[in-house]
């Protein structure tokens, strides 16, 4: 018998939109199960979390998009950029169509702090897509 990892089970619920492109990300790449593929993205996820350590200084963008129709969304994003003022040092809208919108933040401090903010954002109900992307070291 080989040692294996056990496996946890957990549910995950998806709109069925996500769902249905998951599939088909599936069924293009050949995976064998979307357990597969979401595993792998995963991994790809936590190699991207692990990379810089807290107290690194880090310069780059967080991009959202929003349903800016969402009640108290938009008041929500924008008082924790307030909060977060030393660190965000510039931002971007862009007026997407009649329901979203896009918003690029360039931010620069430490990862530990980047990353809160990062994830704060995209945590609110309402933003549909959210990514950090760090760009370089600053001052380096
Ligand atoms: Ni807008």
């Amino acid at each position: 018998m080989t040692k294996r990892d056990l496996v946890d089970r957990f549910s995950v619920s998806l709109p069925r939109s996500l769902a249905r492109d998951l599939d088909r990300m599936v069924e293009e790449r050949g995976l064998a199960s979307r357990s597969r593929a979401i595993a792998a993205l995963v991994r790809a996820e936590l190699v991207e979390h692990r990379q810089r350590p807290d107290d690194a200084e880090i310069t780059g963008t967080i991009t959202l998009v929003y349903d800016h129709h969402r009640p108290r969304l938009q008041g929500l994003l924008t008082g924790i950029q307030h909060d977060h003022h030393h660190e965000i040092l510039s931002t971007l809208h862009v007026h997407l169509d009649h329901d979203h919108c896009l918003e690029v933040l360039v931010v620069r401090g430490r990862a530990g702090a980047i990353r809160a903010i990062a994830d704060a954002l995209f945590a609110a109900r309402g933003v549909t897509h959210g990514k950090l992307t760090v760009t370089g070291t600053g001052g380096r």
